[in-house]
């Protein structure tokens, strides 16, 4: 047991037809002829195919409610993927026991294609390194048991420089979704055309294949879209209404400071934050680069309690028993996947700052958030050294007052007895974290002082304030 806390003192514009010729860049010579660009249409199309869903919140078509559990190739693998890596790390989900845990889409990142689209315009997979084809490939997943996931991007070229789906969006969905029978896209933003070529931002770039995917969806088969353009344009404002989930933030690396920053990023935007659309915190580190335990877990908790999709990017066949443990918490992959409450945990108090102060060093320490079965907490030990971490209850709003609360510990799985007013994490580790389930446990004894927890305007009701 690693860490220990323990209960304290108890006190558009119309249609425009646009011919482009040959055009190099970092690659081979194309040939671009661009017909029909309808700058903005393709979103309110969108807009007209979710107005007639009902709505709950953003897509609401289906797929993606809750957050994804998927496994993806880039952080382990960059550009070094064949269709036999995909395969062997299918396997290992399995065997190692994460498709048990939930995890449910295998997913494969850049540098899947070959550097020409066909004759016809249609997207090849790399003939070596995917020789057996994908169809082949997404039915060997599909055999066992996940659902498949692909790569491509909004401009003329992957970021590793392979055919991007820009003007080529209907195309490619009938090809990665229709023939190839993948699932899952994750949409980058690299190598975006020209202003006088596009005539749109990033939200219309998006909405092409967003549109793209809600007409091939009237074959029967909805797609998670997955958007990757990295907090631009803040997507947390209208991601919601192309897609699934949405990259808060540029790559994430395997270190500490990389991961402090994100979770400082993403503790502004919560509430974007719901069923069917959520803030995707980029995916995880676990098990890569210098993390230590602590740090793992703490990487871990924050992206499931913050709701992201949690996305498993090391390499399998060399996973220890720690990191697996870590990925396979069936408590806090609960949370995450709690079918009642969406909302993420949000910071009540931020700690080392004053609150609602940005700070990539030292994101806000104290969190809570709703879920069906009580209150969560997170506190994040973000200084250079442990150190106790005090709340008290009311500080989360959604805790009551005049109640007492039992304590469940989410990583320890141990019940730590009962809160009363406030609550104390002792010697939280160095980049340590603390996740802990608070569940009413009736009215708090009588005669507790003072006779609010909360002391401003702690009033008697013959109107004698008795506190600050
Ligand atoms: C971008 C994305 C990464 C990864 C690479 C692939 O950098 O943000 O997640 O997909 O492209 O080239």
């Amino acid at each position: 047991m690693r860490s220990k806390p323990g209960v304290a003192d108890s006190s558009g514009a119309g249609e425009e037809f646009v011919e482009y010729k040959m055009v190099k860049m970092g690659g081979p010579m194309f040939s671009l002829k661009r017909t029909k660009m309808k700058p903005f249409s393709s979103l309110s199309g969108s807009i007209g195919f979710l107005c007639c869903l009902g709505l709950v919140h953003g897509l609401s078509n289906g797929v993606a409610r809750l957050p994804a559990l998927a496994y993806n190739t880039w952080n382990a693998y960059q550009c070094n993927i064949d269709e036999d890596l995909i395969i062997t790390t299918a396997k290992l989900m399995k065997s190692l026991g994460l498709q048990a845990a939930g995890y449910e889409y295998v997913n494969i990142d850049d540098c899947w294609a070959e550097k020409n689209r066909s004759s016809t315009g249609e997207l090849v997979a790399d003939t070596t390194r995917f020789k057996s084809g994908m169809k082949n490939l997404t039915d060997q997943i599909h055999a066992l048991g996940f659902k498949a996931g692909i790569y491509s991007d909004s401009g003329w070229f992957t970021c590793a420089g392979y055919p991007g789906s820009f003007d080529h969006e209907a195309q490619d969905a009938e090809t990665l979704f229709g023939k190839w029978g993948f699932d899952y896209l994750k949409y980058d933003n690299c190598a975006i055309p020209f202003d006088d070529i596009t005539r749109q931002g990033i939200v219309g770039k998006y909405a092409q294949m967003s549109t793209a995917l809600a007409n091939f969806a009237k074959t029967g088969k909805t797609i998670v879209f997955s958007l990757c353009e990295w907090g631009w344009s803040q997507v947390w404002l209208w991601g919601a209404t192309l897609g699934h989930s949405w990259r808060t933030t540029g790559d994430i690396g395997p270190n500490w400071p990389s991961l402090a920053a994100i979770i400082n990023f993403n503790s502004f935007i919560t509430q974007a934050t719901n069923f069917y659309g959520r803030n995707d915190l980029d995916m995880l580190q676990l098990g890569n680069g210098g993390l230590t335990f602590d740090e793992a877990k703490s990487h871990f908790t924050a992206w499931a309690l913050m709701k992201s999709p949690l996305i498993i990017g090391t390499n399998l066949s060399a996973i220890t028993p720690d990191i697996l443990g870590i990925l396979t918490n069936h408590e806090i992959l609960a949370i995450n996947q709690d079918p009642v409450e969406a909302a993420s945990v949000s910071p009540f108090r931020w700690g080392v700052n004053p609150d609602w102060t940005s700070n990539d060093t030292h994101p806000a320490q104290y969190w809570s958030g709703p879920s069906q079965s009580g209150t969560v907490f997170m506190l994040l030990n973000t200084l250079d050294e442990s150190s106790d971490m005090f709340f008290n209850l009311t500080e989360s709003p959604w805790i009551r007052a005049g109640r007492q609360y039992s304590v469940r510990d989410l990583w320890t799985h141990t019940d730590n007895g009962t809160a009363i007013r406030n609550f104390t994490a002792h010697a939280v580790p160095t980049h340590g974290v603390v996740a802990l389930l608070l569940k009413d446990a009736g009215n708090e004894p009588n005669g507790i002082f003072p006779q609010c927890a909360v002391w401003w305007q702690c009033t008697a009701e013959d109107g004698t304030r008795v506190g600050g």
